[in-house]
């Protein structure tokens, strides 16, 4: 049996398209979350909805592992802009994730306040050193997205780092720390579960999230960016499922 393409969206708004461009449609449940499943130019594809945020993220992506034992791993969906130069419509692909909940605080007194930009950004591992880590996507898996920027005509393509977690940023001054010191582009809420887990898997694994606002260029949510990104995805996925034999390996 063919290993299903497996795409993970949080909002209805982020996976509507591509659930009805499913052929032979089956409406599933794992736990809590909606799994679609059905066929795209008949290769198997499982879209699971993550809901909002890493939690659910985290157990909708193992849950979905275990049960369809995916081929390869798409997240996409929204997210918010972290440059001057980075607009509504355009498309981050994310060569990394970065965690940008997962931080220590200096010590502070009491009535000293707090203040965020002094944050240490470190991933707290068992046994090992606190340091900064990002979570890789599936090179091949970038690269082959990249290099069909041209069919994409609302906006830019980029590749970066995404930064991920509970959080919507709406300060500039920490929007720009985490882009000047960080290398982020952009920034969501379920990224850096699904580069996680799938990595655990072993199963490669990529981000592919649309600037849907920009609070440095002060541009405010628009959910319509959602449909540019799954219309993209769609036209990825079908150029995928034509080289799937390049992951099969
Ligand atoms: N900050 C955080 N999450 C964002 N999202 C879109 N823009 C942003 C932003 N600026 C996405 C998240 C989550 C939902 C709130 O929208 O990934 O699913």
């Amino acid at each position: 049996m063919k290993r299903p393409i497996l795409i993970i969206g949080a909002m209805d708004v982020e996976i509507n398209f591509l659930i009805d461009r499913l052929e032979n449609l089956e409406t599933n449940n794992l736990n809590i979350y909606n799994v679609y499943k059905g066929e795209i130019d008949g290769y198997p594809i499982i879209i699971s909805q993550s809901e909002v945020g890493v939690i659910n993220s985290s157990v909708i992506t193992a849950l979905s592992i275990e049960k369809y034992n995916p081929l390869l791993i798409i997240n996409q969906g929204t997210a918010g802009g972290y440059t001057r130069n980075i607009h509504k419509g355009d498309i981050v692909i994310g060569s990394e994730c970065f965690n940008i909940m997962s931080a220590k605080t200096p010590n502070k007194g009491e009535n000293e306040g707090s203040n965020s930009l002094e944050w240490q950004y470190v991933s707290f591992t068992n046994g090992g050193i606190d340091k900064k880590r990002t979570i890789k996507a599936d090179k091949r898996l970038v690269n082959f997205i990249y290099k069909r920027k041209n069919i994409y005509l609302n906006g830019n393509i980029y590749i970066g780092v995404i930064g991920s977690g509970d959080i919507w940023n709406g300060e500039k001054d920490k929007i720009e720390y985490l882009n000047k010191k960080h290398d982020v582009l952009c920034e969501e809420m379920e990224g850096i579960s699904v580069y996680t887990v799938s990595n655990n898997y072993n199963i490669p694994v990529v981000g592919v999230r649309v600037i849907s606002n920009n609070t440095i260029l002060e541009e405010e949510y628009d959910e319509l960016s959602a449909l540019k990104c799954q219309k993209f995805t769609y036209e990825v996925i079908k150029d995928l499922i034509k080289e799937i034999n390049i992951f099969e390996k």
